[in-house]
C-alpha cells in the first residue's frame, strides 16, 4: 500500500463483523438502456467486499446512486434492475433505493446521514467511482461509525497512487476523448511523472492547432490553444515527448470518408487517428513498462472510425507493461473489443480515477481517515 492508503482503515480494522449490520456504499451507477443493464462490471466489482462481509456473518445493506435524478424520486432511475442483478450475484444482500432521490445525498445533509445509519453498526466505502463526491453517503457515516475501505476501493487506490508514486519507467500516458479542458489538471499532473504523453481523440486537434497545422472543421477548443502551446513547450524543455497524430481519418468537406496527413483541408473533419499514427502509438505502448490509458482515440462507436482505438486497445493487451485503464469510454471500448480481461487493471471510476491521479486524494478517503476506528 501507499502512504496515503496506510492510514485508512481496511476491512480487518472493523473487528468481528459477525451478526453486525454493515452499510456498504457501492457505485452501482451502471449503464442502462430502456431499463436493462448493459454492463454489470461495477456490480461484479463489489462482490469481493460483499462476500468478505457475508462470509464472516455480517448482514450487508448496500446503497448507491444511479444517474442524476435531481433530488426526487424518478422511476427512470429506480434501483430495481440493479437489485435484481445484485441478488442473482449475492443472494440475501439488501439494496436501498437510489440515494439521489433525496436532496440530502448531494447536499451532504446531516439529517439524511442520520437516517442512513439507523440500525447500522459499521460502514464500508467500496464506491471508488463516487468517492470524489463529498456526498452524504460517502463522507457522512465515517463521522460516527467504525468504517473501512472495501477491497475494490483499496485496490483502486493502490494501483492509481502507485502510478503517481512508483511507476516503472518508461511510463506512458495515452489520453483521448474530446475535451482537453476537462483533463487539464490530470495532464499537468501526469506530465510530472510520465516519460511521454500520447494524445489522440478530438483533444488532439487543439494541440495540432497549437503546432500550426490545419484542423478543418474538427472539434477543438480555441480558448485552450495557449495552454496546449505551453504544455508542448514545457514538455520539450523537460525532455519529455508529447506524441501527436501524424495522419488522421475522417470525412472531407462533402462528408465522404477520407484519410489525411497531419493537416486537414478546409471543411474536413477528423474522427480517428490514422493507421500510421495507430502503429506509432502502439510501438510506444509496446516499449513502455507502465501505461495509463484514458479516453478513446476516435469515434469508436462508428465502425468507420474505430480502428485507432482498437489498435491502441490491442497494444494495451499485447504489451508486457503494467497496464491501467481509466474508466468510462476507454473501459467501454476495451469491453467492445473483448480485451477487458487482457489489461492489468480497469478502473471502475471515470472522474474519480482522474481526480485521484491529479490530487493524490479523494473526499471519500479523507473521511475514512477520520473514522472513530482509524489509528
Ligand atoms: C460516475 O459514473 O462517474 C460515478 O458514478 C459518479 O457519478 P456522477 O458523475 O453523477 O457523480
Ligand atoms: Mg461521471
Amino acid at each position: 500500500m501507499t502512504n496515503v492508503g496506510e492510514r485508512i482503515p481496511t476491512l480487518a480494522d472493523l473487528g468481528d463483523v459477525g451478526g453486525k449490520r454493515v452499510l456498504v456504499r457501492t457505485d452501482f451507477n451502471v449503464p442502462m438502456e430502456d431499463g436493462v443493464i448493459t454492463d454489470d462490471f461495477r456490480i461484479r466489482a463489489a462482490l469481493p467486499t460483499i462476500n468478505w462481509l457475508t462470509e464472516r456473518g455480517a448482514s450487508v445493506v448496500a446503497a448507491s446512486h444511479l444517474g442524476r435524478p435531481k433530488g426526487k424520486p424518478d422511476a427512470k432511475y429506480s434501483m430495481d434492475p440493479v437489485r435484481a442483478r445484485l441478488v442473482e450475484l449475492a443472494p440475501g444482500v439488501d439494496l436501498m433505493e437510489n440515494l439521489r432521490f433525496d436532496p440530502g445525498e448531494e447536499g451532504n445533509d446531516p439529517a439524511f446521514v442520520a437516517r442512513l445509519v439507523v440500525g447500522i453498526d459499521a460502514y464500508v466505502d467500496d464506491a471508488f467511482g463516487a468517492s470524489h463526491r463529498a456526498h452524504a453517503s460517502i463522507v457522512g457515516p465515517p463521522r460516527t461509525l467504525p468504517s473501512a475501505m472495501g477491497l475494490l476501493l483499496e485496490k483502486e487506490v493502490d494501483v492509481l497512487l502507485g502510478l503517481r508514486d512508483k511507476p516503472a519507467h518508461p511510463f506512458v500516458a495515452v489520453l483521448g476523448g474530446s475535451k482537453i479542458s476537462d483533463k487539464l489538471g490530470v495532464v499537468e499532473a501526469l506530465l510530472r511523472v510520465v516519460d511521454s504523453l500520447v494524445i489522440g481523440g478530438a483533444m488532439c486537434f487543439t494541440f495540432l492547432a497549437a503546432e500550426g497545422y490545419g484542423i478543418g472543421d474538427s472539434l477543438w477548443e480555441p480558448d485552450q490553444v495557449g495552454t496546449c502551446r505551453r504544455l508542448l513547450d514545457e514538455s520539450k524543455a523537460s525532455g519529455k515527448t508529447i506524441h501527436l497524430p501524424e495522419d488522421l481519418v475522417g470525412v472531407d468537406a462533402a462528408g465522404n470518408y477520407a484519410t489525411f496527413g497531419r493537416s486537414l483541408p478546409d471543411g474536413a473533419k477528423g474522427f480517428d487517428i490514422g493507421p500510421g499514427t495507430a502503429a506509432a502509438f502502439s510501438d510506444v505502448i509496446m516499449d513502455a513498462r507502465t501505461v495509463f490509458w484514458n479516453g478513446p482515440m476516435g469515434m469508436f462507436e462508428d465502425p468507420r472510425f474505430e480502428a485507432g482505438t482498437r489498435t491502441v486497445a490491442q497494444a494495451m493487451a499485447d504489451t508486457k507493461a503494467f497496464t491501467v485503464v481509466g474508466g468510462g469510454d476507454s473501459a467501454a471500448a476495451l469491453a467492445q473489443f473483448r480485451l477487458d480481461d487482457e489489461v492489468d487493471h480497469v478502473s471502475t471510476g471515470g472522474g474519480a480515477s482522474l481526480e485521484l491521479l491529479e490530487l493524490g486524494d479523494l473526499p471519500g478517503l479523507e473521511a475514512l481517515r477520520h473514522a472513530p476506528n482509524a489509528k
